[in-house]
Parts: C-alpha cells; sequence; structure tokens
C-alpha cells in the first residue's frame, strides 16, 4: 500500500524560497526523507507537487483506490481552498495536514485553514521533519 505526499503552490522553491522561514532543504530532500519513511513503515510513496489548484484536487481524486491516506502540505490554498477541503471530504482518506513553518506565529491570515476541519491530524512548525511525523501517524492509523 502507498502513502502519498502531496505539496501546493511554491514548495518547489524549497531550500531557496525564504530559508528563515522554511530551511535550506529542497523539495528533492523532502522527497527523500519521506520515501525512507514511508519505506520504514512498510508503505510505498507517492510525491507529487504542483503550483495548480485543480491538479491539486485531481491528484487527490486520484488518490482513491490509490493510496492508504494523503500528507497534504497545501501551501496558500490552506488559507483559501474551500475546494480542495471539499476534495478531501469527498474522497474520504485520512489526510494530513504539514506546515513546514509555524503559520500562528506568522500573519494573521495564515492562522485559518479550510483544510483544518477535514483533516485527521495538523502538524505546524515541525520543519521538514513534519512530513516523518505525518506519515508515521498515518501507518498508525491505517
Ligand atoms: C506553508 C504555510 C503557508 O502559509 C504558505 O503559504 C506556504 C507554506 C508551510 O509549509 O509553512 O506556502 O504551508
Amino acid at each position: 500500500r502507498k502513502i502519498l505526499v502531496l505539496n501546493g503552490p511554491n514548495l518547489n522553491l524549497l531550500g531557496t524560497r525564504e530559508p528563515a522561514i522554511y530551511g535550506h532543504q529542497t523539495l528533492a530532500d523532502v522527497e527523500a526523507l519521506c520515501r525512507e519513511a514511508a519505506a520504514g513503515a512498510g508503505f510505498g510513496l507517492g510525491f507529487l507537487q504542483s503550483n495548480h489548484e485543480g491538479a491539486l484536487i485531481d491528484a487527490l481524486h486520484a488518490a482513491r483506490g490509490e493510496a492508504a491516506g494523503i500528507v497534504l502540505n497545501p501551501g496558500a490554498f490552506t488559507h483559501t481552498s474551500v475546494a480542495i477541503a471539499d476534495a478531501i471530504s469527498g474522497i474520504g482518506l485520512p489526510v494530513v495536514e504539514v506546515h513546514i513553518s509555524n503559520v500562528h506565529r506568522r500573519e494573521p491570515f495564515r492562522h485559518h485553514s479550510y483544510v483544518s476541519p477535514v483533516a485527521a491530524a495538523v502538524i505546524v512548525g515541525a520543519g521538514t521533519n513534519g512530513y516523518r511525523l505525518a506519515i508515521h501517524h498515518l501507518a498508525s492509523l491505517v
């Protein structure tokens, strides 16, 4: 069985994007750590990043029957997207929401998440280690 890790807009810039906030690890580093964590828990890994809301929604739909659970960092869509929240409700798979930065220590517009009410768990401010924690949690759930 497989765990799907989905990353939203601007996360392709990880490593060079505002390193004081997001650190120096690249998305490729995140993929490697996710692969290792999933393998350690006996799961395969799907890994996808998109800057497009619709592509993320399509990936959530396609995960049905493909993945046991999903790790999702929706990026800025966290704070704007009813459509992503509806997709999560619609697919009936456990989703762990991850934010690299502590969004609650940042601008007020980052304090609200449309995704959190439909997430199985939320991991915030643990850096890229949050992806590892999310995979461990999903593995214990499914
Ligand atoms: C983020 C936090 C969001 O507010 C921001 O728009 C991102 C990244 C994080 O991982 O800390 O793109 O989801």
